[in-house]
């Protein structure tokens, strides 16, 4: 007979093998990582501590009574991303695919309580045939028991989900209700209602990669805030993106050593163009400005036309968006405003100043903007910056027309300093459009129609093409010379660090959603 200790050793061992050596293979034959390897690359060395590896079902359904798995097909418990505590789940597909019933979803359930009551980060490693077939309404109940923690715990603690295989169903839902999504490529998808249901109901031929895969997610939808080459590029990318981010809605992001220096970056001079239509790339100017190596950007390849992402300044984390004048010229359309309002909102829960670059045109007219509902969906962007109480600066680099100057952290919304370079154009319009409107009659009138007009547009650029009627009313606190950005900046933000503001008690608010 086997002695106690050996017992537990035995069945630690057991649990170990997960589904067995066949369907580890075969995980890893797609390229795949098992649930216990990705727990090992994600977290610090040595540092995971598993909750309720001999967890296993209760279920006598179809046979389940003698499919019995210990730990039940996923791996919970809590350790360390540079020694910080974080609580990790790990769906483990050599196990009924990683199905989740009733059981696997306690398990997932503990460690959310868990983080919930001791303020840290959640991370979800996804890859699962979804809900347990054989199971039936307790897997519903399952995820539903999940939905309800994701959501008590939103802007509780940050909560992070990773993609690494199937997530089809019902089961994408608490991704996408979680704050980031990471998906691998080639690996996973994501789809409410895969290829099959779609060919039935609306005829369209579609496979599992081009209806949900992450390259779908991370261009066409925006489910995806990263993508990743594979596993263990994923895992790397989660650790990066926690460094950012506080333990809780209670604590300030970890600040890097930071040794100051000569700020002034001269290369900021150089780079808004001689016209004022000619695009650059914001990229060049947020680089300059944050510390050595600190970008991150999120949704890199979604609604190009705004930029989001972390980064660090004086060795502090902060969230940076940017119009970006490389892309439809940085107009603010639909999918843009979303992107950027749910960044502002993560950022503003989780005590992540904000800083603002802008070079914004307007928002994007047409039919297809009105009719999908710019107005409710543009407002998103106004809505997140007005309720932020994080310290908020902006830049104004060159447009700041029309209401999207107020959209983007205007003074008059909040935000705490406002600075323009002398580029900066503070307008309701460009003066050629402006012109057209409201010297409609003299233009008209003139013998020479085309001077005219040209004489009405340098007359209105004169009076707003400029920051200075925006300075003189304080909307701008100060025009800076470019090169001395960063410096401003770092003062800025050191300035606002203790910046206390509350918002009106209330339930809720009612954002336009
Ligand atoms: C039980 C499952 C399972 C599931 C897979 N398996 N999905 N067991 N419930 N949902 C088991 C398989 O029987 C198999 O067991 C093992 O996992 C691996 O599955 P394979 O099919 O061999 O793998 P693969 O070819 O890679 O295909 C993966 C898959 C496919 C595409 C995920 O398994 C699949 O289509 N599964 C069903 C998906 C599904 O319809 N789920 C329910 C969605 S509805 P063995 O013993 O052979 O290893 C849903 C509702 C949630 O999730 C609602 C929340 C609100």
């Amino acid at each position: 007979m086997m002695d106690k200790n050996q017992l537990l050793e035995s069945k630690q061992q057991d649990a170990l093998k997960g589904g067995g050596e066949k369907r580890i293979e075969a995980q890893h034959k797609k390229g795949k990582l098992t649930a216990r390897e990705r727990v090992d690359l994600l977290l610090d060395k040595g540092s995971f501590e598993e909750i309720g590896m001999l967890v296993t079902h209760r279920s006598t359904n179809f046979g389940l009574d003698k499919e019995k798995f210990l730990g039940d097909g996923v791996v919970t418990g809590y350790g360390t991303i540079d020694g910080r505590l974080v609580y990790v789940f790990s769906q483990d597909f050599t196990v009924m695919g990683g199905s989740l019933a009733e059981a696997h979803a306690q398990k997932i359930c503990r460690i959310m309580d868990l983080a919930m009551k001791n303020g840290a980060p959640v991370i979800g490693l996804n890859d699962s045939g979804g809900a347990r077939i054989q199971e039936g309404v307790v897997s519903l109940g399952g995820y539903a028991d999940i939905f309800y923690r994701n959501v008590q715990s939103s802007g509780v603690v940050p909560q992070i989900s990773a993609i690494m295989g199937p997530c089809a169903g019902g089961a994408v839902y608490s991704p996408a209700l979680t704050d980031f999504v990471l998906m691998v490529e080639n690996t996973s998808y994501m789809f409410v209602t895969g290829p099959n249901v779609v060919k039935t109901v609306t005829h369209e031929e579609v496979t599992s990669e081009e209806l949900g895969g992450a390259s779908t997610h991370s261009t066409k939808s925006g489910v995806t805030h990263f993508t990743a080459a594979n596993d263990a590029a994923c895992l790397k990318m989660i650790r990066q993106l926690v460094s950012y981010m506080p333990q809780n809605c209670e604590e300030d992001a970890p600040a890097k050593d930071y040794n100051p220096g000569n700020e002034s970056r001269p290369k900021l001079d150089t780079i808004i163009p001689a016209n004022a239509n000619t695009p650059y790339d914001m990229h060049d100017v947020i680089r300059e400005v944050i510390d050595d190596n600190s970008w991150m950007e999120v949704h890199k390849d979604f609604a190009e036309n705004i930029i989001v992402g972390f980064a660090r300044l004086a060795g502090r984390s902060i969230g940076v968006v940017a119009n970006q004048p490389s892309y439809l010229a940085g107009v603010l359309d639909i999918r843009s405003s979303n992107k950027a309002a749910r960044f502002v909102r993560f950022c503003d829960a989780f005590n992540i100043p904000l800083l603002v670059f802008e070079d914004v045109p307007g928002f994007l007219p047409g039919t297809d903007q009105e009719w999908n509902g710019i107005i409710s969906n543009g407002a998103k962007l106004l809505y997140a910056f007005s309720e932020a109480t994080v310290p908020r600066v902006t830049v104004i680099t060159r447009k700041a027309y029309g209401g999207a100057y107020d959209v983007m952290n205007s003074k008059h919304i909040g935000a705490d300093m406002n600075y323009a370079w002398p580029t900066a154009e503070i307008a309701v319009m460009g003066a050629k459009g402006a012109a057209e409107i409201i010297f409609k009659k003299e233009i008209s009138e003139a013998a020479d129609k085309e001077g005219k007009w040209k004489e009405k547009e340098a007359e209105y650029a004169d009076l707003f093409a400029n920051p200075y009627s925006a300075a003189e009313r304080g909307y701008i606190d100060e025009v800076i010379i470019p090169s001395q950005t960063r410096e401003k900046l770092i003062r800025a933000f050191a300035m606002l660090q203790n910046k206390a503001e509350k918002a009106p008690r209330k339930k809720h608010a009612n954002m336009p959603l």
